[in-house]
């Protein structure tokens, strides 16, 4: 746990490095990425650890409005640059080095529990949605407020609803 939350605290505040070790601390104090993420990661360490994950996953919907289920996996360097109104449904998987910003939904569809794949690098814009047990590729950008209600492949740009391919090819930094 221990590891994937540095990779997280790395990616989050890469927007300000180089930066000498006060400046790091005062942005892990006040940045709201690393606050929600710090909550993710002890929810998860709960569930490593078969304790009881209510005291962490209330605090992130008190404070965040997000909810992830136990059942979730995340990899490491997950990048949430504004954590609000995300919602991560049962054996929803996410690859390293994913961007998940406010009100991302990663839910189930009717009658399959199994949930969308992103895979590593994936970039979920404002308000975008994966539906039902499909995958997003690697590297893949889902535009704000858009639906992906099937497979994406690795290295596009998808964009509306449902989401349609726009360019591919892209080469995310
Ligand atoms: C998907 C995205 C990366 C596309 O950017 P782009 O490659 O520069 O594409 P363009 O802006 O040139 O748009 C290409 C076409 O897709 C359409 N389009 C772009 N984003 C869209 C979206 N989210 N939904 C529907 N259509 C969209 C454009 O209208 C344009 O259509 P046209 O060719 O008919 O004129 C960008 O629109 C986006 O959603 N970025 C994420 C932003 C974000 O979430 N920021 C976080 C908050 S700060």
């Amino acid at each position: 746990m221990f590891e994937f939350f540095k990779a997280d605290v790395e990616r989050n505040l890469r927007d300000y490095l180089p930066c000498g070790l006060v400046k790091r601390v005062a942005l892990c104090l006040t940045l709201n990425s690393i606050h929600a993420i710090a909550l993710i990661r002890l929810q998860f360490w709960c569930v490593k650890h078969d304790l009881p994950t209510i005291f962490f996953s209330k605090i992130l919907f008190w404070f965040f409005k997000i909810e992830i289920s136990r059942h979730a996996k995340i990899g490491p360097g997950l990048r949430l640059p504004h954590p609000m109104g995300i919602i991560i449904a049962p054996n929803v998987e996410i690859g390293a080095g994913c961007d998940i910003y406010a009100d991302v939904r990663l839910v189930l569809s009717h009658g399959n529990p199994q949930g969308p794949r992103l895979g590593n690098g994936v970039f979920m814009g404002d308000g975008a949605k994966a539906v039902g047990a499909i995958t997003i590729g690697e590297n893949s950008i889902i535009g704000v407020s858009s639906v992906a209600t099937k497979d994406i492949p690795a290295n596009v740009t998808a964009v509306g609803i449902p989401a349609k391919v726009i360019a591919t090819d892209i080469i995310r930094s």
